[in-house]
């Protein structure tokens, strides 16, 4: 065990309470346990075939830059074939298939991921930059979870929707971002399987690993092809995509930016639309809040994770009579993040998800020094390689600031203080963002309240960030609409 570090000066000046502090020695996952291609294809019909135009991209380690390998990129002609394979599996299979037969594949692809958990957890940080007790904890269970969940609905959907009987839509177009790649692929793909339509994927283009291994888990499950398929590429084979005039349905999660453009695309057209965008969340602690607890909640909603989270909680809002003991405590929480090493069981801050995210978070930054934020970073060495950013607070954030409007995507808290609950709720919904909020406070009326009032899909009381299949997610507003996840997330995928 190295020796604890002594204090340093922080980024701001400030001297680091980083004595006592002993480093742990590394325990870093292994990388053999998953086989990475040198080449990754399209998935379409059921095998993996290379793109019409013979164009590949290459695909980045963003924790240190490497290239792990290249990636198909796939053009109109490769969207129309996975088209055409998904609408031909939904007619003649997919489509007509029984509840039954339906949930028993998703049962096998759900079992199958499980057994393979550990080679999706290591790929999946080694791609995202994501840690891995993050992609081992949160991603992957819960990817399994979702298939599981959806596997038990596909035979009882008669029963859903009270005597109205539900019919797929056939087939949809998915694009999903590159924050939960394995994860936000299986809150798609498993509600929309288990209704009986088809699929055409299109992963992000830093983050299309665990895409690539779920087509070789779905041909291992002896998924009929062409029921999923998955195409690669950037927003332009999207747009492409969500294009395509034989799609029933698209459902897209990603930045309000792109989300307003699919809107758009699809107006006047049959295909239905569902949307996860931003957020700008509200994490509020009252001042009889247990604060210690408080300070793990804010932590884990914010920091792990990189603050890649599209309900992140990075606006925190704290009483004015607590607000000083809890910056004081946060600052002291923050010394102790080991950043780094995704693939180290320690790190509790990985590597920015790609350098133009990393460029963004770096902008919002600088523009909330100018307008007039203070800045804390703890004193960490960042590894000199691949693209990282310190944990971060900026206080003395008011309303009017950027980096309290803005999504940041990145390790950058803001904290902004109140007086009364009232205030609290008028702060929290000074946003044009609605998808998720936190509350602390030990009595039950005060977070009900505001739970009531703030205009947010989802709110935490006492916790934060806490996912369960069964449980709904989305948003209102520029957060976009329509639900993932529970009885809701079937509505989006059937006809009544
Ligand atoms: P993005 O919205 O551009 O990318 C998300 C997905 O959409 C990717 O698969 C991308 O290839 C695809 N896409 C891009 N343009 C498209 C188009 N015109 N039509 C159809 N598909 C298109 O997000 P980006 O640029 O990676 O991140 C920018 C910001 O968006 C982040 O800094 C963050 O603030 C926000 N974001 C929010 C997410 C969320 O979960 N709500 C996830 C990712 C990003
Ligand atoms: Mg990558």
């Amino acid at each position: 065990m190295a020796m604890p570090r002594t204090g340093k000066q922080g980024r701001n000046g400030q001297s680091m309470a980083r004595e006592g502090v002993w480093e742990y020695a590394p325990a870093p996952e292994s990388r053999d346990v998953v086989r990475i291609q040198s080449r990754y294809e399209l998935f379409i019909d059921g095998a993996f075939t290379p793109p019409r135009s013979g164009r590949y991209f290459p695909n980045v380690n963003p924790a240190t830059e490497e290239t792990l390998s290249e990636v198909a990129y796939a053009d109109a002609e490769d969207i129309d074939r996975a088209v055409q394979a998904a609408r031909r599996a939904y007619e003649t299979v997919w489509g007509n298939l029984s509840g039954k037969e339906r949930a028993k594949y998703l049962f096998r692809i759900a079992r199958i991921l499980q057994e393979r958990a550990r080679e999706f957890a290591v790929l999946e940080s080694l791609d995202s930059g994501k840690p891995i007790r993050e992609s081992r904890d949160v991603d992957v269970p819960l990817a399994v979870a979702h298939f599981f969940y959806y596997a038990g609905w596909a035979d009882k959907l008669g029963y859903a929707f009270h005597g109205r009987i539900p019919r797929p839509l056939g087939v949809a177009g998915q694009i999903i971002p590159w924050n939960f790649p394995l994860l936000m692929a299986a809150w798609k793909i498993a509600p929309a399987l288990a209704c009986g339509n088809t699929v055409v994927l299109k992963p992000a283009e830093t983050t299309p690993l665990t895409a690539m291994l779920l087509g070789e888990v779905f041909q291992q499950a002896e998924l009929p092809p062409g029921v999923v398929n998955i195409v690669t590429g950037d927003g332009h084979t999207g747009a492409m995509l969500v294009q395509h005039p034989n799609l029933d349905k698209i459902a897209f999660t990603g930045s309000t930016e792109v989300g307003k453009q699919i809107q758009k695309a699809v107006a006047g057209t049959r295909k239905r639309l569902t949307l996860e965008l931003g957020g700008k969340a509200a994490h509020v602690i009252f001042e009889d809040a247990a604060i210690d607890q408080a300070i793990e909640g804010i932590v884990n909603g914010i920091y792990f994770n990189q603050g890649h989270v599209c309900c992140a909680g990075s606006r925190l809002l704290v009483q004015e009579s607590v607000a000083d003991l809890v910056v004081r405590k946060l600052q002291r929480r923050l010394a102790r993040l080991r950043v780094g090493d995704p693939l180290d069981k320690n790190t509790d801050i990985g590597a920015i998800n790609s350098l133009p995210q990393l460029r963004k978070i770096e902008r919002l930054v600088a523009i909330g020094v100018q307008e007039g934020a203070m800045l804390y970073q703890p004193d960490c060495a960042l590894p000199s390689r691949g693209y990282w950013y310190p944990p971060t607070i900026l206080t003395q954030v008011s309303t009017a600031h950027t980096v309290a409007q803005e999504e940041i995507f990145g390790p950058v808290l803001s904290v902004l203080t109140f007086r009364t609950p009232d205030e609290a709720v008028q702060i929290a919904n000074n946003t044009r963002y609605g998808l998720s909020a936190g509350v602390w406070t030990n009595k039950g009326s005060r977070s009900l309240e505001f739970a009531a009032r703030v205009r947010a899909g989802v709110v935490w009381c006492n916790t934060y960030n806490k996912f369960d299949p069964a449980s709904p997610f989305g948003g209102y507003l520029e957060s976009g609409f329509g639900r993932e996840g529970g009885w809701h997330g079937l509505a989006a995928y059937v006809e009544l």
